[in-house]
């Protein structure tokens, strides 16, 4: 497999020709993991950009006999006002795309119907604490610079919490809600600060639409206004990009 290297404010950065052989190194990491560890608290995404990632943990699973009974997800984000059944809650999202696949020990996710918004937040944040923290948590990037659903103006110490989404993120969402009035208003999302906590944080994104937000939020200042761009102060980083996607 070639990939090549770019060092860059602390950050390491890795360039493959394909998206499925980035996600295949993002896989071996969390193989690496599986293999040395009793217990491995994994951070998961949603969106397109994670499916060829979960595609290859299924695909270790089912060929190779890759067991994950040791692991637990923690899931970034859920929109507001689905159900967990709903098509497009991302509790459909990782039943489909990994969780229904593996043998997994348990699945976190916020939800998206609940009564009081910072009680599920503080359950969530206190979840991960007893668990022992994140492992590995895994990223996408949103057209806007966002991580999880930490829209720009995210304070670099935000916990988890509900936020309303911008209306680029709601528009971005239109391919998968069909029309911008079914998209949520409103999430909750594990905060920059949450996220920053993980001991190793992977982000992915593929394709020339994430080039130029991509080169913001690596080489550009560390400021709330790109949120991924607090990934430069964490000192355990490894950015997955494919070629296109590096011509920023
Ligand atoms: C949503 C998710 C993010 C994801 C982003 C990008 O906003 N909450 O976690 O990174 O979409 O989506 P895609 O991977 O489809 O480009």
């Amino acid at each position: 497999m070639q990939s090549s290297k770019i060092e860059r404010s602390g950050l390491q950065i890795d360039v493959f020709p394909t998206r499925e052989e980035a996600s295949a190194a993002a896989a071996d990491e969390v193989e690496a993991l599986l293999r040395k560890k009793d217990s491995v608290n994994l951070g998961l995404a949603t969106g397109s950009t994670p499916l060829p990632f979960y595609r290859e943990l299924v695909r270790r699973h089912r060929e190779e006999g890759l067991s994950f009974a040791q692991m637990e997800g923690f899931n970034l984000d859920e929109y507001e006002g689905l159900p967990s059944e709903h098509p497009e809650s991302y509790d459909s999202f990782m039943q489909q795309q990994l969780y229904a696949h593996i043998d997994a020990r348990e699945s976190h996710l916020l939800p998206g119907i609940y009564q009081n918004a910072e009680e599920a937040c503080r359950a969530y944040e206190e979840k991960i604490v007893e668990k022992g923290g994140l492992d590995w948590q895994l990223l996408g990037i949103g057209g806007n610079g966002h991580i999880g659903f930490n829209e720009p103006g995210s304070p670099v110490d935000s916990r988890t919490r509900r936020i309303e989404l911008d209306e680029r993120t709601r528009r971005d969402a239109v391919k998968q809600f069909g029309t911008l009035e079914k998209v949520p208003l409103a999430a909750l999302t594990m905060g920059i600060g949450t996220i920053l906590e993980a001991k190793r944080i992977v982000l992915m994104a593929w394709g020339a639409g994430k080039a130029g937000i991509l080169q913001k939020a690596l080489q550009g200042p560390v400021t709330a206004e790109v949120p991924a761009s607090f990934l430069q102060t964490h000192g355990n980083v490894r950015i997955l990009i494919d070629e296109e996607a590096s011509q920023g």
